[in-house]
């Protein structure tokens, strides 16, 4: 009885020790992956992220039945930059691309570039997003509901207003 009891008791002890060892190298392993991200968010302004507003989105009335174009600029604010990294349009469209134009051809692309401090703008002529397989052609008068993903920013949402087909803000100014 007596024998027993001190082999439980050095078991037990040496279970403890390990657990503590395994705690050690846990708090380790804890503090060597916090240190590069603690002393990148000192290098950076107090906010030290991207702050994002959507503005002046549009879609012009498309020409064709299952395809249309969409604009908008992204504000930054912050300090940090961010991405588009792709566009979402469940109840619209079968599938949403990030579209640059380059000598007047339009081309699929990864991602587009927010800057600090600066804009992302997507207009007429240049970068905008592109809808493909367009479920009802949009009347000028309705709202899509659109999803912006973004690398550090998330997903913000956005209702862009459907315009005529010659629609451009650009042109006031
Ligand atoms: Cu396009």
């Amino acid at each position: 009885m007596n024998r027993r009891t001190t082999r439980t008791s050095r078991t037990t002890r040496t279970a403890g020790l390990a657990a503590i060892a395994l705690a050690g190298a846990l708090a380790l392993t804890g503090c060597d992956g916090d240190k590069p991200a603690a002393s990148d968010a000192g290098a950076k302004t107090a906010d030290g992220k991207p702050q994002l507003a959507v503005t002046g989105a549009f879609m012009p009335e498309p020409a064709m039945a299952d395809m249309a174009g969409g604009f908008l600029t992204v504000k930054n604010s912050g300090s940090v930059a961010d991405r588009l990294t792709s566009v979402t349009a469940a109840g619209f469209a079968g599938k949403a691309e990030i579209h640059e134009t380059k000598d007047g051809k339009m081309q699929q692309v990864k991602s587009f570039d927010v800057p600090a401090n600066g804009d992302l703008d997507l207009e007429r002529g240049g970068n905008h997003i592109m809808f493909l397989d367009v479920k009802e052609k949009p009347k000028k008068g309705d709202k899509v509901a659109i999803e912006l993903h973004f690398e550090k920013s998330g997903t913000v949402k956005v209702e862009m207003p459907v315009e005529a087909a010659t629609h451009n803000p650009q042109s006031h100014h």
